[in-house]
């Protein structure tokens, strides 16, 4: 049986893409789409979020739209990385598919029991906890944080540093947590090859390549890197199958009060503190198996099998 989720995302380059894993993977019934402020202001990615329905053919996702800022801090956002429309690259049309008027916490609420796959800051997961405590949610599922170094600061992941408040209550609710961060994500790069195996799947296909080529610049341009790093998806490959990205139990804190620590993830590998596991943490990623099973979804929803 496919596994339920609501994907809770800021669309983001890599949150499109995990959009296309979510929808076009036979392992997983995309019950709703939720988005958060993050990598751009609420407004733009929850029309990013539609953008990406409508390029792709998901009519059958309600979408609805969530927080607007961080439970206690200011909004940051990373239109240094996604642009200033959130989704830079490819140029769209006005979307056709709409928007539910519920909030993102009500409409979780309404397709529960499902698994949360998070993929932005963890305001509207925390905000769920806080208002229906654990009801209905099988597990979480997340991209952020790092058992290693940052990527908006030198000890902090993007999505944690955002809202570590947030975070906080997600790693501390006790419901079954999974921690996809960069010491993982860092290893799903859109390599020239992974590029040419999406440019030949169609029109949807050359949108996800001139999706990926822009944020190849900004990732060359920031970080150095050679490839971008498609963080958010690698989250979703853990739902669809375990077997994709190995996970270690392990005690993760949130720093919330540190003064050049906030939102860093305290992960004890090693049992330092004596505390009792609160999170399974992604360690390593099968590769070649990722790409295929993200190749053959965005080939699924754009009607043209991949080989
Ligand atoms: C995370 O931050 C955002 O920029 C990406 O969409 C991803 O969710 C990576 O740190
Ligand atoms: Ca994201």
């Amino acid at each position: 049986m496919p596994t339920p989720v609501v994907l809770d995302c800021d669309p983001g380059h890599d949150d499109a893409i995990a959009i296309m894993l979510a929808a076009g993977d036979p392992a997983i019934d995309l019950r709703a789409i939720t988005t958060v402020a993050g990598n751009q202001t609420l407004d733009k990615v929850t029309l990013n979020a539609r953008r990406v329905c409508t390029i792709a053919g998901i009519t059958d996702v309600p979408i609805a739209a969530g927080c607007a800022r961080p439970l206690v801090r200011p909004l940051r956002i990373a239109d240094d990385v996604h642009g200033s429309t959130g989704l830079d690259g490819p140029s769209f049309s006005d979307p056709t598919v709409g928007l539910s008027d519920l909030h993102a916490v009500e409409l979780m609420r309404s397709v529960m029991p499902a698994t949360i796959v998070a993929t932005g800051a963890l305001t509207n997961v925390a905000l769920f906890l806080s208002r229906y405590g654990a009801d209905g949610i099988g597990e979480i599922v997340l991209m952020g944080g790092s058992t290693e170094r940052g990527n908006i600061t030198p000890a902090a992941e993007a999505n944690i540093y955002v809202d570590p408040e947030a975070a906080e209550i997600v790693f501390s609710s006790g419901v079954p947590v999974t921690m996809c961060g960069l010491n993982v994500t860092h290893q799903a790069l859109v390599t020239p090859d992974v590029l040419g195996r999406l440019e030949v799947l169609g029109e949807l296909g050359r949108t996800c390549a001139e999706l990926m080529t822009f944020f190849a610049k900004t990732y060359r341009e920031l970080f150095g890197f050679d490839a971008p790093p498609l963080h958010d998806p690698v989250a979703v490959a853990r739902v669809i199958d375990p077997s994709l990205v190995r996970c270690v139990d392990a005690h993760v804190a949130i720093e919330t009060a540190g003064t050049h620590t906030r939102g860093a993830t305290v992960v004890d590998l090693d049992g330092y503190l004596g505390l009792e596991p609160n999170a399974q943490v992604a360690v390593e990623l099968d590769v070649p198996r990722f790409w295929d099973r993200v190749i053959a979804a965005i080939g699924n929803v754009s009607g043209i099998r991949a080989d």
